[in-house]
């Protein structure tokens, strides 16, 4: 069995954070440093500062517990790489949960974005500004799609979907009033608001939320005849998430989505995609449906169309779909905001060359390939599709946090899901050298 061995932080000219591989061709910063961690090779953590402990301390003070982040207190980013408040650097396998698709900071969306900051910020959806048309223009078309609506947050998207679909039902299938039905599927994470976590199956995001939004029904993920079987009349969309991102990186059988598809089609019901952590480059095309060359009739999009800089996203469809509002019946106050559709228009830029794309494809078989080597009684199974992996660990050496603290203190920020999973998903900037790196960190924070 082929093991890997720990070696010291590959630094200098080249190595990570030196950003060869990554320059010019990707947009990302080619002055990024050339040291790795600050903390000794081997992993002893460096001490944190009385400026960290003060910063996580009144963080802890000041806001609800509704988050349980690592102790690193980030100050400073580049392309794959965070520096934190001591300058001890690590590389980011998360990436913001892949809102930061394009790396941080990324020349391209940053220079879109001050120059749009330049001229103007915000008008509301009150006014026409020069920036929305084109933005949802260029967002229809990389779907293949005749319409976006640009809304903030994954969940507005989400919510906005949801929405869309019920009055879809109302308006274009003449299901009766205050009746549709929308099949979502077990194990779904789609966001935080009210209606949304009313069809979660996690006690955790459910608990004394109640009461909650009725007209969903739930079926297992990856059976596309418990969804044929759940359909009636009422039934107005099914909402899946084409891989399941915090269920663990669950990737559906082969042939899951297309016969999703066909059921949708012939049912006359919409399929609704929610690629806001699996689209936009993650898996190696612009979204994983096209694993499948599978067009679903609504895209849900988010995170990484924000570029890593402000939140931005959207739902995208068709005009006989989309076109079911009227002014009054939906909208957002910062949604499509001319800065939020000038970095979205640089976003769609990046992603329209394809490069991102080739790239999370060829990284993402050399990570596979380097998690493969991790020794099998230390690793009971890794899942995932390109720059995208859930690498379950087994329980014996620790749940999913004290592997990601241990992976912390060796310089890369990795997060877990659910048990003893850690999720890897670097932004897509990263170098091999890099994800060779950041498995060998892994092999040494498990064994
Ligand atoms: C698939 C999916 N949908 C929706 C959301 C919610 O996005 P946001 O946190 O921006 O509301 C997430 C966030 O992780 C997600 O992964």
């Amino acid at each position: 069995m082929t093991t890997i061995s720990e070696t010291e932080i590959p630094g200098g000219p080249g190595g990570p954070g030196g950003g060869a591989g990554t320059g010019s061709d990707t947009g990302t910063n080619t002055d990024a440093p050339l040291s790795g961690p600050a903390s000794a090779p081997g992993g002893a953590p460096q001490a944190r500062s009385a400026k960290a402990e003060a910063l996580i301390a009144q963080t802890d003070e000041h806001t609800a517990h509704n988050y349980h982040p690592l102790p690193v207190v980030v100050a400073e980013a580049d392309g794959a790489w965070v520096t934190d408040v001591d300058g001890n650097r690590y590389l980011d396998m998360l990436a913001g949960y892949s809102a930061l698709n394009f790396g941080h900071r990324n020349p391209v969306l940053l220079a879109a974005a001050r120059e749009q900051l330049s001229r103007v910020t915000l008008t509301s959806r009150a006014f026409h500004h020069d920036q929305f048309g084109p933005f949802v223009a260029e967002l229809a078309a990389l779907c293949g799609k005749q319409a976006a609506l640009p809304m903030n947050s994954g969940a507005e998207a989400v919510e906005t979907a949801l929405k869309t679909a019920r009055k879809w039902g109302y308006q274009v299938k003449g299901v009766p009033e205050d009746r549709a039905q929308i099949i979502t599927c077990e194990g779904n994470f789609h966001g935080r608001t009210l209606s949304i976590v009313s069809f979660s199956t996690d006690p955790e995001a459910r608990n004394e939320f109640g009461p909650f939004t009725p007209g969903f029904v739930s079926v297992p993920y990856g059976d596309a005849s418990a969804i044929e079987a759940a359909i009636t009349d009422d039934t107005v969309a099914v909402l899946l998430e084409p891989i399941q991102g915090e269920a663990g990186v669950l990737v559906p059988p082969d042939g899951y989505l297309a016969a999703v598809r066909e059921v949708c089609t012939r049912r006359g019901i919409l399929m609704m995609a929610d690629e806001i952590q699996s689209g936009l480059g993650r898996t190696g095309y612009t979204f994983a449906c096209d694993h499948e060359s599978v067009v679903p009739d609504v895209y849900i999009l988010g995170k990484a169309l924000g570029g890593g800089i402000l939140p931005v996203s959207a739902v995208v469809a068709d005009r006989d779909v989309l076109g079911v509002f009227k002014p009054g019946e939906h909208g957002s106050t910062f949604g499509g905001n001319p800065l939020a559709c000038a970095v979205g228009r640089a976003v769609v830029g990046l992603l329209t060359t394809g490069e991102y794309q080739a790239r999370a494809r060829t990284l993402g078989t050399h990570l596979h390939a380097a998690l493969a080597t991790l020794p099998k009684e230390m690793v009971r199974e890794v899942r995932g599709r390109g720059l995208w992996a859930g690498v379950d660990i087994d329980p014996v050496f620790g749940t999913g946090r004290e592997i990601s603290e241990r992976l912390m203190a060796r310089g890369v920020l990795a997060k877990d899901t659910h048990g003893s999973t850690i999720r890897m998903a670097p932004p897509l900037v990263v170098t091999a050298e890099e994800l060779d790196w950041a498995v060998r960190r892994l092999h040494s924070a498990v064994g």
